[in-house]
């Protein structure tokens, strides 16, 4: 073989045997790379295509920018040798890990392989999982988790509950520094739905995916309840009725796809901001419709999407549990590229009360948004909380305190806009002034109040219209001039908690405005181990 001067080497021949090793040493890693890539096998993959399932690896692909993923732990397989699993060893053992890019951005992934002994947790698996966590914290990056898993691997007894455990602490210590999010594109049950319930999204698809702690036959056994698994814990149960999952998807590939337009909003770390996208929205675009948006008898409703959908930038908005306590809307937006939660009262569903769902829903979100410093802006369009022996026996009180202590300890810039009402405790929850609301910006008709003009009324003149000739008259005449001194913005503004009356077709420029202003915020809590939030 000539060398790189052009000289022959002196000894051929055993060049070409170490050639020939190095070249069988290649040969041997690219079969165990296939086998490895093949998992549980064809037919454990034709299976679960037929499941209507994407392997992980499929997956991992449809996730990832295209070619970024790097694998990690390819060759890794499980030491259990209870059960004759001393002779079933799978390269990769059950769970694909790695890391890659969504929109180049680096992101840390690891997706349970149903192929191989139904993605089950063996310990090693569990390490492989740890070993991207701990990456993710050190590089500041978020974590994906695509769950599809019998739950613990049932020959490896104690070691798979030592699996997760060593999970479950690695995802509360990663809470609020890296995000994290959960895709469940399968089965997930028992002690394994504390993973995704501790990270900060969670995806599933509908048909596909179940939680629960315990399945039907245990439910039927221990209450005599005849349930499926779709009835028990499928993704519009958890969507709408538990609030369990964030997003319901139709498909698995639906679902991976909201994955990289929720990282879209969000930053790498606690310690980032989420990157300015470029925006062909003008930001001092007029909405005329805005100014006759709010119907003149207080009794009507208005669509919150509607006022929504006008000031964001190009009308793009990703809403957040969309099916669950639907008189309280969540959901990441961009004001001039930058990205913000929103959260709105709904007047269309319950007038826009709060509750105690809708307070658990706010709260959750807003302490996101704060933890991950992304900005929010709050419309408010409150009448109350809601009565009655349901929600005080549900705990309104603690629940509700959620809200206000997830606004209140809230240091990220925070813009309020109070369309209509708003009224009471109510008033106080929605980023007010003393909640430490940087800018509250009020529309002419809003009516800020320790309550609406009728209730007040009923309290204050109850008595003396029972003894007035005409009571009704009487409480009429009352209403009007409560509503004449309390039902408007600018006894507010005389005191300075709204900073200004504004035009309400002009709602985005002055957001943006404000944002632009607060962008250099700097505020902060004190020191304190961690404080007690009314769980
Ligand atoms: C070992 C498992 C397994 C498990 C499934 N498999 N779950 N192996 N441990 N937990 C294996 C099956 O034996 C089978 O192997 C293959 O995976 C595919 O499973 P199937 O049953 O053929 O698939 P399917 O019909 O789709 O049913 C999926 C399933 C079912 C509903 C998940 O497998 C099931 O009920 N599994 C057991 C679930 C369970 O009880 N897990 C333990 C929960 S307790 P072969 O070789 O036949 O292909 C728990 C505690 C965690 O998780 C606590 C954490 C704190």
């Amino acid at each position: 073989m000539p060398r790189s001067d052009g000289t022959q080497s002196r000894f051929p021949f055993l060049l070409n045997i170490i050639m020939s090793k190095q070249s069988e040493k290649i040969q041997e890693l690219i079969a165990k790379r296939a086998e490895a890539r093949l998992g549980g096998g064809e037919k454990a993959i034709e299976k679960q295509h037929q499941r209507g399932k994407y392997t992980a690896r499929e997956r991992i692909a449809q996730l990832l920018d295209e070619g970024s993923f790097e694998e990690l732990d390819m060759f890794v397989t499980h030491r259990c040798t209870n059960f004759g699993q001393d002779k079933k060893h799978i390269l990769g053992d059950g769970v694909v890990t790695g890391f890659g890019t969504i929109e180049g951005r680096l992101v840390y992934v690891f997706a349970q392989d149903f192929t191989v002994f139904g993605g089950s947790l063996s310990e090693t698996m569990a390490l492989k999982i740890c070993k991207v966590m701990d990456m993710a914290m050190k590089m500041g990056a978020p974590v994906i988790g695509l769950n599809d898993s019998g739950g613990a691997r049932i020959q490896e007894g104690i070691n798979a509950l030592a699996g997760y455990s060593e999970i479950f602490q690695r995802n509360i210590l990663a809470s609020g520094v890296v995000p994290q999010i959960s895709a469940i594109l399968g089965p997930c049950a028992g002690g394994a739905v504390y993973s995704p319930a501790l990270t900060d999204f969670t995806i599933m698809v509908k048909g596909i995916s179940y939680m629960f702690l315990t399945g039907p036959s245990v439910v039927k056994t221990v209450t005599g309840e005849d349930v499926t698994q779709e009835q028990l814990g499928g993704a519009s149960v958890h969507a709408s009725k538990s609030g369990v999952t964030h997003f319901a998807c139709e498909d698995g590939e639906e679902a991976l796809m909201l994955i990289r337009k929720l990282i879209s909003y969000i930053p790498q770390n606690n310690l980032e901001e989420t990157p300015l996208v470029d925006c062909d929205d003008p930001i001092d675009r007029l909405e005329d419709d805005l100014n006759e948006i709010i119907p003149d008898s207080p009794k009507r409703s208005y669509d919150m999407y509607d006022v929504i959908g006008k000031i964001i930038d190009n009308g793009e908005f990703l809403e957040v549990q969309p099916d669950y306590a639907k008189n309280i809307i969540t959901g990441f937006a961009r004001f001039n590229g930058q990205a913000v939660g929103v959260v709105a009262n709904q007047p269309k569903v319950l007038a826009g009360v709060l509750d105690s769902n809708a307070s658990r829903k706010g709260a959750r979100f807003v302490r996101f948004c704060d933890a991950f410093n992304i900005p929010l802006v709050t419309l408010v369009d409150v009448p109350g909380f809601l009565p009655g022996t349901g929600q005080e026996y549900n705990g309104v009180i603690l629940h509700g305190a959620k809200l206000l202590y997830a606004y209140g300890e809230a240091t990220v810039p925070k813009v309020t806009v109070t369309l209509r009402k708003s009224y009471g405790g109510s008033h106080i929850v929605m980023s007010c002034k003393q909640l430490r609301g940087d800018v509250n910006y009020a529309w002419p008709t809003a009516e800020i109040a320790v309550m609406g003009a009728e209730g007040a009324v009923g309290v204050l003149y109850a008595k003396e219209a029972k003894n007035h000739e005409n009571p009704a008259k009487y409480l009429q005449e009352k209403q009007d001039e409560y509503t004449n001194l309390f039902a408007n913005p600018y006894n507010a503004a005389k005191y300075g908690y709204i900073d200004d009356v504004i035009e309400p077709r002009n709602t985005r420029f002055r957001i943006i405005r404000a944002l632009q202003m607060l962008a250099t915020k700097k505020v902060q809590n004190p020191p304190k181990k961690h404080g007690n939030i009314p769980l």
